[in-house]
């Protein structure tokens, strides 16, 4: 059939397969034309079919020939209906891995349930005996904790005060002002349940007692810091709480991974659209004005960059993993770099709907949200007929 966008709000509600192949090739070539990294053999990616995740797959598989397990949770299609950007993004990932001769098996289904974990423990005891690298990459807005059967969701509200700052709509380029109302303690408790460290921690404990976690195993979970402008609404919001915690599970995993060797870091990543971030106000304006900047810089980078680099220059650089003084890897680096917030500080300052598409890279927002789609990637031809029922071949 021939598929086409279809918006409702912030959210895609189609997605195109042939598009989503074409952006894991690109990936794929491009990790492939910095050339090879020492990195882990045998990877588990939990949160592997978008974003950060799946450019982590990418990097592991095309960077360092590695095996990998990907766990997602993502619709799979039916007649008439197109599956959701990471199912398609997977069935690619899958046939380039399986082209290269690259072991590459994926599971569907809820990475916070006891059963998914014990799936995936299953899975790497009968393919791969162990697993030397976990990246941990979840997004979620919900929940449900597999020991008390609570489910949580979480919010992205500010603490202490409500919150009025201005924000975009990338859709039709206005420029206005929003008010955040403060959340109160059950939306911060709620929120560091979903987006903090316990399940990473449940993930990890359950792999080393079942022996899956290899002698001197990693593992890696992502972060956000960002500007002052953002503070309110993030990293002192609801969701800064969340990753306070992540950050501090990380010493508590390595603290538990002493015995086999092994060692937890959070990654601190830069600002990227996904359809997350979309979703939280105030941080579309922050992003359109910082793409601007570090585009005109030569800085800018995309999910395969950063983790490309992550790999290269961090991870895997044959030496000590650099971290700041809270034991954090920093990527956001390039992103948190004193001119270009400066610049972007003064760009926020005097952002109207009238000047945005001058002074902000608001069209390079909206591409890259299409893009998480499948959609508008050069060199696909959106007119043929596609075919929706593409399968992840490792799910039955
Ligand atoms: P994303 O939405 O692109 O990816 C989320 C992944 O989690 C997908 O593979 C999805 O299938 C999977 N997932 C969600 N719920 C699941 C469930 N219940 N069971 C199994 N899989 C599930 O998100 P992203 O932007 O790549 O974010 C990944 C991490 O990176 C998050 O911790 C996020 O906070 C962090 N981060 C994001 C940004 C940003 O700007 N996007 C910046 C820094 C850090
Ligand atoms: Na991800």
């Amino acid at each position: 059939m021939i598929i086409e966008p279809r918006m409702r709000g912030f959210i895609c509600l189609t997605a195109h397969p042939d598009g989503a192949a074409q952006s894991v090739k690109n990936q794929i070539a491009y990790v492939k034309s910095k050339g090879k990294i020492n990195g882990g053999k045998k990877v588990l990616v939990i949160g592997a079919s978008t974003g950060f995740g799946l450019a982590s797959r990418i990097v592991s598989a095309f960077g360092s020939d590695a095996a990998t397990i990907g766990v997602f949770f993502e619709k799979p299609p039916m007649e008439g209906k197109t599956a959701s950007p990471g199912w398609y993004n997977s069935a690619a990932f899958e046939n380039e891995a399986n082209a290269a001769g690259l072991y590459a098996k994926s599971i569907n289904g809820d990475a916070f349930s006891n059963e998914v974990k014990q799936q995936t423990i299953d899975m790497i005891k009968a393919d791969l005996g162990q697993v030397d690298l976990v990246i941990y990459s979840l997004a979620s807005p919900v929940r449900t904790n597999p020991n008390t059967g609570v489910t949580h969701r979480s919010t992205l509200k500010p603490i202490g005060s409500t919150f009025t700052n201005k924000t975009v709509d990338f859709h039709t380029g206005k420029v206005s002002e929003v008010s955040i109302e403060p959340a109160n303690e059950e939306d911060i408790a709620n929120t560091v349940a979903v987006m903090g460290g316990e399940d990473w921690a449940m993930w990890i404990e359950a792999m080393k007692s079942a022996g899956v976690l290899a002698p001197g195993a990693m593992t890696v979970a992502y972060s956000y810091i960002g500007p002052a402008v953002t503070e309110a609404v993030y990293r002192k919001g609801t969701i800064g709480r969340a990753k306070d915690h992540l950050e501090a599970t990380a010493s508590d995993i390595t603290k538990n991974l002493e015995s086999i060797g092994g060692k937890a870091y959070v990654s601190v990543n830069k600002a990227l659209v996904t359809q997350a971030s979309s979703a939280i106000p105030v941080i579309p304006l922050y992003i359109s004005l910082l793409y601007k900047t570090m585009k005109s810089a030569g800085t800018h980078e995309g999910t395969i960059e950063q983790i490309q680099r992550l790999y290269a220059d961090r991870l895997y650089n044959g030496s000590e993993v650099p971290t700041d003084e809270k034991g954090r890897i920093r990527i956001d680096d390039w992103e948190l770099d004193d001119k270009i917030q400066s610049e972007v500080a003064r760009l926020w300052e005097v952002a109207t709907t009238e000047n945005l598409p001058e002074i902000g890279d608001l069209e390079g927002y909206r591409k890259d949200f299409y893009h998480l789609f499948g959609f508008e990637i050069p060199g696909v031809d959106y007119q043929a007929d596609a075919n929706e029922m593409v399968a992840v071949k490792s799910i039955a």
